[in-house]
């Protein structure tokens, strides 16, 4: 159950799967209408824990003690003259309202910018999100157009609004 510590954020460790597994289910009513139908086996350990071991994407948690009440996950990471990467997130429904997801997503561009030496994050949100654009617009994101039929999100290809934030204009092979 949720403690009295403060709320943390740190880097995806394979023993967090189960935990990811128990907010995952906790939260489907609050994630359906903005993420994409999953398989029944996105909701096992095993699959979660496939995810967090996999190279090619970052993932961070937000942690209430032994909860998992967030998580933002880097993908499509591209290096070479584009440097970019997208973003995705939620935060558990108990605990919206409370600048996590702006402290999550300004932690991970941190870690994108100095970590990872990316140039650009970009992330896209289903125009009725506005809680979602909102923490983009907080997080120095700018939306940069509107695409039709972008994702296929609650069963069906979603127009999305996209956005960006440039990290730093530094030379392509480094961090500032
Ligand atoms: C969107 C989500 C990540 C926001 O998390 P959060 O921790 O509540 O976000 P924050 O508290 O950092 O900021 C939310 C902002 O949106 C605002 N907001 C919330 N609902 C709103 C609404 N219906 N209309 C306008 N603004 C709204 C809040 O007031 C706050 O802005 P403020 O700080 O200027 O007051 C969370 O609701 C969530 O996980 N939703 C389901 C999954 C999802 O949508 N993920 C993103 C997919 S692109």
């Amino acid at each position: 159950m949720a403690s009295d510590s403060p709320i943390l954020i740190r880097p995806a460790a394979p023993g967090d799967a189960q935990q990811v597994v128990e907010a995952l289910l906790r939260n489907r009513d609050h994630m359906r209408p903005w993420g994409p139908i999953r398989p029944a086996d996105f909701f096992t350990a095993q699959a979660q824990a496939h995810r967090i071991a996999d190279p090619s994407v970052r993932i961070w948690h937000l942690r209430d003690g032994d909860l998992v009440v967030g998580q933002a996950v880097l993908s499509t990471i591209v290096l070479g003259p584009f440097r970019s990467a997208s973003l995705g997130y939620w935060v558990d429904a108990g605990y919206t309202g409370r600048g996590l997801a702006t402290r999550l997503v300004e932690e991970v561009c941190r870690a994108a910018r100095d970590d990872l030496g990316l140039h650009r994050v970009e992330a896209a949100t289903v125009l009725a999100n506005v809680a979602s654009q909102r923490v983009l617009r907080k997080c120095g994101f700018e939306m940069i157009g509107t695409a039709p039929d972008y994702l296929h999100i609650d069963g069906a290809w979603r127009d999305h609004h996209l956005f960006q934030r440039i990290l730093h204009n530094g030379p392509p092979n480094t961090a500032p």
